[in-house]
């Protein structure tokens, strides 16, 4: 192992680090417009299936390939299968974290602004707050100025060796987060009106699905757990040997899928509740596409007091939030270009920084782009990646080292029984739900 590589420092300061990078805009952002996409509860139903039978185990996979190897995930993948084309599902996953950079670093930058909106307090003197965020999309300099300035930033953390910066601000912010969701989510519920809205999410109806649905609630299963691309295993090649890893990955899937419904509890009821022709909301929604949030939020903010003050405190944590997903996103495509080429972080930092910005700049000039960079990743590499991990591990890996990975060295009793039912379902159960999932998607 080499010993230059820095480790996380606590227990606790891992599952932060992972929750950090799970817990992001997917959760507050891309999950109500998918929702509103998909249908509501059907779409929030087949969502907690995929993160129940491949997401778990999936993140346990990812952990183990990162722990076992203590290298970058192509890496990881040449030491554990040398001289194999298995490396490959590796350098998949850093192509596919430089993808997702491209068009997450706008949202990043968006949230930027609403920062600023709601200091000046320019988001409140405008009342139309659909026009507001149409305004900010058509205004390109700024969204590529916004943008910089957040691929700028994440690349102050990613020099100055992410583990013990993430790891601190996780742990403190993430819980404030959780707070004010659940006291968003409680004004929202009590707005009157807003019952439809908890209906939307929670009643199934099939009226409202799509065929699209499965694909579209893998896809951001994938996106919103980091799982698919190597992110978890690059943090976990961090990881101390005596973490209980899936214990680890059952902690972060369920803060995150909590994080993600709670922002649905604050949107849905909130949007269906304020907004001015009821008869077409669903149809709203889904047209609204990725400005849900920065539409209904502030609208939610504009019915209580100091809304100006929530609103900052909101859109900050909101910002903290996106920027421990890109950290571990940069530190993907950092740490490959800087062991695989063996060049200084500097130097890869600053590779991936103009990679970023190009690929930002045009997703800022482009809603076209940014869409492809979105679908792309979520729909179609996020489960590509996460197909072939499931194999490698479930087939590929020496059974007793996985073993002594998940079970922890033997503090899990029954561990055969569970070791069993873990490889059938990595051999099996997610390869076969990915592949079907899949084809049935881009065929229907
Ligand atoms: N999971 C992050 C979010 O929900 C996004 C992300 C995807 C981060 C893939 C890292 C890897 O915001």
């Amino acid at each position: 192992m080499d010993e230059n590589r820095v480790t996380f420092v606590s227990k606790i300061g891992m599952v932060a680090a992972a929750a950090g990078s799970a817990i992001g805009l997917g959760n507050i952002w891309r999950f109500p417009s998918q929702t509103a996409g998909g249908g509501g509860a059907i779409f929030i139903l087949v969502y907690i299936g995929c993160v129940l039978f491949f997401g778990i185990p999936l993140m346990t996979a990812e952990f183990i390939i990162g722990r076992s190897s203590r290298a970058n995930t192509a890496g990881a993948f040449r030491k554990l299968a040398p001289g194999t084309p298995w490396i490959w599902v590796g350098r998949l996953g850093v192509l596919t974290g430089f993808v997702i950079m491209g068009f997450y670093m706008v949202v990043c930058g968006w949230t930027l602004d609403y920062i600023f909106q709601s200091l000046t307090g320019q988001l409140f003197s405008v009342k139309d707050y659909a026009a507001n965020f149409v305004q900010l999309q058509e205004n390109h300099l700024k969204q590529t100025l916004l943008t910089t300035i957040f691929i700028i930033l994440t690349a102050l953390f990613t020099l100055s060796g992410v583990k013990r910066g993430v790891e601190k601000s996780s742990k403190i912010f993430m819980p404030i987060l959780f707070l004010l969701l659940i006291i968003l989510g409680i004004r929202a519920v009590t707005l009157p009106g807003s019952s439809e809205g908890l209906a939307f999410l929670f009643k199934p109806e099939m009226k409202n699905v799509k065929s699209t649905v499965f694909l579209d609630a893998m896809g951001q299963a994938f996106f919103s757990l980091s799982i698919g691309m190597g992110c978890m295993t690059t943090y976990a090649s961090y990881f101390r040997n005596d973490v209980n890893l899936t214990k680890t990955a059952v902690q972060v899937s369920v803060l995150d899928t909590l994080v993600a419904i709670l922002a649905g509890v604050v949107i849905f009821p909130s949007a269906f509740a304020l907004t001015a022709n009821p008869d077409t909301i669903i149809s709203d929604l889904v047209a609204g596409g990725p400005g849900l949030l920065f539409i209904t939020i502030p609208q939610l903010f504009g019915q209580m007091s100091l809304s100006a003050l929530w609103s900052t405190f909101f859109f900050v944590l909101l910002a903290l939030a996106a920027i421990t997903s890109t950290i571990s996103l940069m530190e993907v495509t950092t740490i490959y270009l800087q062991e695989e080429y063996r060049i200084s972080r500097k130097k890869a930092t600053f590779f991936v920084c103009i990679g970023v910005f190009i690929t930002g700049t045009i997703s800022s000039f482009s809603p076209e782009f940014f869409n492809l960079l979105d679908y792309a990743s979520a729909k179609l590499m996020l489960p590509i990646g996460g197909f072939f991990i499931s194999l490698f591990v479930g087939w590929y890996l020496d059974k007793r080292m996985i073993m002594a990975h998940i079970t922890n060295k033997g503090t899990i009793k029954y561990g055969r029984a569970f070791l069993k039912g873990y490889i059938f379902i990595l051999r099996y159960v997610a390869p076969i739900a990915i592949l079907a999932i899949f084809l049935y998607g881009l065929l229907s």
